[in-house]
């Protein structure tokens, strides 16, 4: 059966030609990063766990960053706590499947990409969880024209990702568990507990390889939604994305990904924009935590997360128009209206709120007059 299944797999473009495929708008990480990723696996001479690409030490390197004996810089992708690095890995490495979890933008997702792609060299065995994911998009489903014309038979089933996972031994990935119905999740329990997906059609299974795992992310601010039953949640490891802990360390991850993303789409270099960069940070901090930097005077904050994503986004727009409207430098009036896009979501109270945060800090600040100025143009 595996044998079978491994076969009918879809080669990635990733699998195909490693680093290749310049031209896709958004590549996977085993393709963006593949050179990285080839220096780890030459010069790691860890133990690795079955099937793995790469050494848990070496894993762990790989999203946290470092410099390899032949020089080789390793870029950071994570920045965090090094410890929620090592244990994520780890649990990889057992029988237990890891669950990440955090409010919003506190980069689940991209966590989980970086760890399948340095674990299995694919990231692409992804599950989106959905309100209507379906049993199938997690077990199995069938090709119903030859299901009708030859009867169920191994050639009429379609694999789901994590079915391909098992069966090759690989890093699963379901997105957004906690939004999938209750039912459906359940299926994984048998998945993850008897590391088996029997096909009842057939008369037959699939057991998992040695090297499957699966990594789920779900949001706090989902919580409750469709909550994990004790019985599945039994099966993970939770590990917890913090925000990030300080501004500083805020700045820099923000930083670091609007120069990769504004690499991609050809846009002006960073450098000429620090200033603005720590100003939607300080703003989106303050918000946030619902007290100025200062720790002096108390705001009210607003109903949106304000998320290190969300402030990636605004800053990476910033620059868009920096480049296609203005000098090319990124200024107040290009952040004012993605800020106040982020902080007002619900039109009614978050404006008052975000009113109140003008008048009351960004007016008085020094050196904050032609944002101040930006702002109220674009909130009027
Ligand atoms: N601590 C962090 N280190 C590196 N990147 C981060 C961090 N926090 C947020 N990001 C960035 O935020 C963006 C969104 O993250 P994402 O994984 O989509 O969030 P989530 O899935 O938690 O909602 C990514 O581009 C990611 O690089
Ligand atoms: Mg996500």
């Amino acid at each position: 059966m595996s044998a079978n299944l491994a076969s009918t797999r879809p080669k990635t473009a990733a699998a195909q030609h490693p680093g290749e495929n310049a031209a896709a708008l958004r590549p996977h990480a085993e393709q963006a990063f593949a050179d990285e990723l080839a220096a780890l696996a030459a010069q790691d001479d860890r133990p690795r766990p079955a099937r793995w690409r790469l050494s848990p030490w070496a894993v762990a390197t790989y999203l946290l960053g470092g410099t390899l004996p032949d020089g080789t810089v390793i870029s950071p992708k994570y920045v965090g706590p090094r410890r929620i690095v090592e244990v994520a890995v780890t649990t990889l490495a057992t029988d237990r499947a890891l669950l990440l979890l955090g409010v919003p933008g506190t980069a689940k997702t991209w966590v989980s990409e970086h760890l399948a792609a340095a674990v299995s060299g694919d990231s692409t065995l992804l599950v989106q969880g959905t309100a209507g994911t379906p049993e199938e998009a997690i077990r199995y489903g069938w090709d119903y024209a030859r299901l009708l014309a030859h009867g169920p038979s191994r050639d009429a089933l379609v694999p789901s990702p994590v079915m391909r996972a098992m069966a090759e031994g690989m890093t699963a990935r379901v997105e957004e568990l906690t939004r999938i119905p209750a039912d459906v999740q359940d299926s994984l329990i048998t998945i993850l507990s008897e590391k088996t997906l029997p096909v009842p059609e057939l008369g037959e299974e699939v057991q998992a390889v040695r090297g499957f795992n699966l990594i789920a992310t779900a949001n706090d601010r989902d919580r409750g939604v469709n909550e994990l039953s004790s019985a599945l949640r039994r099966r993970f490891n939770t590990v917890v994305l913090p925000l990030p802990e300080s501004a500083e360390a805020e700045v820099d991850i923000v930083t670091r990904r609007v120069e990769q993303l504004g690499r991609s789409l050809d846009l002006p270099a960073v450098p000429d924009g620090m200033a603005e960069i720590r100003r939607v940070v300080t703003v989106f901090r303050e918000l946030r935590d619902g007290l100025t930097d200062d720790g002096r005077t108390k705001v009210k904050s607003p109903s949106g997360t304000l998320s290190t994503a969300e402030a990636i986004s605004v800053v990476t727009n910033g620059l868009a128009l920096a480049a296609h409207f203005g000098d090319g430098v990124l200024r107040p009036a290009d952040v004012a209206a993605g800020i106040l896009g982020a902080v007002v979501r619900d039109p009614a109270a978050d404006r008052v709120v975000w009113q109140e945060y003008l008048e009351t800090v960004v007016r008085e600040r020094e050196g904050w007059t032609d944002f101040y100025r930006a702002c109220r143009e674009v909130s009027a």
